[in-house]
């Protein structure tokens, strides 16, 4: 069932103004839009591209604590670095907003009070850490204390770092307060929660609409959720940063909206904005309110339930009771898998990321675009070297394409007078042993279906197929016998560099325009773009007449990267690597410390045991916990464990684990945990269960 579409609506997921932006957020979300985008103008589509900063959440006020600014002050610094990285990396935004604007808070709160009064929030009282010093109620993220699951005495409020256990501060051992010595104490405070389960048949029927054009990922993500039952979400929070509730009780004094509330409001907002800008204030209800637009977010892989449930749930109670003024909701979630660097995750806790910024302080924006479409991470995870950004960049930009061009461009200038010499007809085109309709219909079907690496990697078989083209006829031996014959070759060259021109303009817009120079069009191919005007069609045809004059000049479009540009990134990248695996050779020595000593006797009180797992599976309102039933000897146990990240449920069954069978029993998210299993942590934070070998061991103690 595919709809027929007048138009396009493209969001990108809007990254925090808390840090700048590194490859990985560019591969995975707003290199593949933009490429998307320019694609779609390209073939006359009416598009835009919206996206902007998310300026509001804890980590921004804690960044601002930790300097001594204002929480403004950390979303102005970065949301002009990150809008100007865009900038300079080709990311050709309609409109990038910020969620600081009046006018998105505007919409949040319009959003909030027509939900509040169709009286679909729920209000529920809790008890919250209060910190009595501070005279603020503590989110989360400012609690910190020990980790019940396993005894990290630096476990956060919302997350253990060392077992990655989604965890209320409710749960943690002996709970401290981050901003003063004041032991932190329970207050009731009131709260409004987003039904998510009213909408669940609704968000069934809407994911499962889409499971044969959603990536299988996006599918299998919301379906879990939605297996596990949708439940009651918390959307306000006390604090004091983010957008107040307009709600004019005491009872809604010093709260705030829940960032992910607001943030997908954004992507409305901003439509607004960039309409008022055209002219038109009315203009952003064709992209939102139309069913004939098609809506497309572009996230990351840990977006997806925000975009494909609670972000469709607002829209939906926003709609309902209505019969005009209703959200379309999305019809594609393009959620990418991660890209990495150098064999390891981006991390920014862990300071290890390349940031666009500074990337395009020391190489060209297109050699990177080009590199990173050639790793897109569209189903599964990918790796970016520096290896591989320089033999795509000098092999393939600089030796195939930049190459060709420059050989026909200059060989035309110096022995045709910089004029193109013959027409071309249609059949010789037609017979050059490239299908163009086919070979377009491929590469548009690519960037259709969100294929970018096979849509970069079709065209660069194009330039290819150019070069050896070229290469074989050589014309500079033909001009001396058969100037004609090298007319028509150089003809057929130049016909080639303009259908490159079109072809590659979406992964490399800055290149194309300069060859379009060189072939002495006026203007940029971006002046060429019009609803309406089939440009990227026109590649399938000679588009230079007889007689058409090039510029005259010519230049290099990529310089080769030769090893000593690459030798401070190498340094650098060696040295994050080295800090990296001196974390990871704890195992072999030196910055070891070790727990105080422990007797003899005190370790024969551990009981440990070798267990089999008889079932797994994932706990309610804990993505990070799995919840399995162990056999030990004739006993059963209950063990729940914080691994659902590194392992899938059926990837434990059959497991032989060792149990901590002794453990005083304790209970997680109302269930039972009876005992502990072991897991070790790699430097990536990846987890491995401890599996002893043997036979005939179950229920037996280690010794
Ligand atoms: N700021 C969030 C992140 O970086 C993404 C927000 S996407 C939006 O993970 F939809 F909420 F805008
Ligand atoms: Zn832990």
């Amino acid at each position: 069932m595919s709809k027929t579409f007048k138009r396009t609506l493209v969001t990108t997921a809007l990254p925090y103004a808390n840090g700048p932006v590194h490859l990985g957020h560019l591969a995975g979300v707003y290199l593949p839009a933009d490429i998307y985008v320019r694609f779609k103008r390209l073939s006359g589509e009416e598009i835009i591209h919206i996206g902007g900063s998310d300026e509001h959440g804890v980590p921004i006020t804690i960044t601002a604590d930790r300097e001594g600014i204002t929480p403004q002050d950390v979303v102005d610094r970065y949301h002009a670095m990150n809008a100007d990285a865009f900038r300079r990396c080709g990311i050709s935004f309609d409109y990038y907003g910020r969620t600081s604007s009046p006018r998105h808070h505007e919409t949040a709160k319009e959003f909030f009070l027509d939900i509040e009064q169709k009286g679909i929030f729920v209000r529920k009282t809790e008890k919250l850490f209060f910190d009595a010093k501070a005279g603020r109620f503590l989110s989360d993220r400012y609690v910190t204390g020990t980790c019940p699951i396993c005894n990290n005495p630096d476990a956060n409020g919302d997350q253990c770092e060392q077992c990655g256990t989604h965890l209320s501060p409710l749960e943690l051992i002996d709970p401290k307060s981050k901003l003063s010595d004041a032991k932190p104490e329970l207050r009731e405070t009131l709260h409004w929660y987003f039904p998510l389960g009213r909408f669940q048949p609704k968000l069934e029927a809407y994911v499962e609409a889409h499971r044969d054009s959603w990536r299988q990922n996006v599918v299998n993500y919301s379906r879990t959720w939605l297996n596990q039952g949708l439940a009651d979400r918390a959307i306000t929070r006390d604090l004091s940063w983010g957008i107040s509730l307009p709600l004019d009780e005491e009872s809604a004094r010093g709260k705030v909206l829940y960032v992910w509330f607001d943030a997908v409001l954004g992507y409305i907002s901003f439509t607004k904005e960039w309409a008022e800008l055209q002219g038109d204030a009315e203009r952003w209800k064709r992209y939102w309110q139309d069913p004939e637009t098609r809506i497309v977010n572009f996230i990351g892989k840990d977006n997806v339930v925000f975009h494909t449930l609670m972000f469709p749930a607002i829209l939906m109670a926003w709609n309902e009771g209505r019969t005009e003024g209703c959200y379309e909701l999305a019809d594609n979630v393009p959620a990418s898998e991660f890209m990495n660097f150098e064999g390891r995750k981006f991390s920014k806790s862990r300071n290890y990321a390349v940031y666009l910024g500074e990337f395009l302080d020391r190489f060209p924006a297109d050699t990177l675009r080009y590199s990173v479409a050639m790793n897109y991470p569209e189903n599964k995870d990918t790796d970016f070297s520096w290896s591989d950004f320089q033999n795509r960049t000098n092999g393939e930009l600089a030796d195939t394409l930049g190459n060709f061009i420059k050989r026909s461009v200059d060989f035309t200038n110096t022995r045709f007078d910089g004029e193109v010499p013959a027409d071309i007809r249609l059949e010789e085109w037609i017979g050059l042993g490239i299908d163009w309709q086919e070979t377009l219909k491929k590469i548009a079907d690519a960037y259709e279906g969100f294929h970018f690496r096979e849509a970069a990697s079709l065209t660069m078989e194009v330039a290819r197929f150019a070069n050896r083209f070229l290469t074989d006829a050589e014309p500079w031996k033909a001009i001396k016998v058969d100037r004609e014959a090298a007319a028509h070759t150089m003809s057929v060259s130049l016909n080639l560099c303009h259908a490159l021109s079109l072809l590659f303009y979406p992964v490399i817009p800055e290149t194309c325009n300069r060859i379009h120079d060189m072939l002495g069009f006026e203007g940029t191919i971006d002046t060429l773009i019009q609803p309406g005007v089939q440009v990227w069609e026109s590649a399938a045809f000679p588009g230079l007449k007889k007689g058409h004059r090039l510029k005259g000049s010519s230049e290099i479009l990529f310089s080769k990267i030769e090893q000593k540009d690459l030798e401070p990134e190498l340094e650098k990248i060696a040295k994050l690597l080295a800090e990296a695996e001196r974390r990871e050779a704890g195992a072999v020595g030196q910055k070891m410390t070790f727990k105080p000593e422990i007797s003899f006797d005190d370790f024969l009180k551990v009981d440990l045991r070798v267990a089999k797992v008889l079932e797994c599976e994932p706990v309610k309102k804990a993505s990070k916990l799995l919840k399995m039933k162990l056999q030990v000897g004739s006993e059963e146990r209950q063990v729940l464990s914080g691994i659902a990240e590194h392992y899938k449920p059926e990837e434990m069954v059959g497991k032989q684990v060792m149990l901590v069978a002794n453990l005083a029993e304790r209970k997680i998210r109302g269930e039972v945990s009876q005992g502990m299993i072991l897991a070790v942590e790699n430097s990536d934070g990846k987890l491995f269960v401890v599996e002893p070998q043997g036979e005939n061991i179950i229920g037996n103690s280690v010794q």
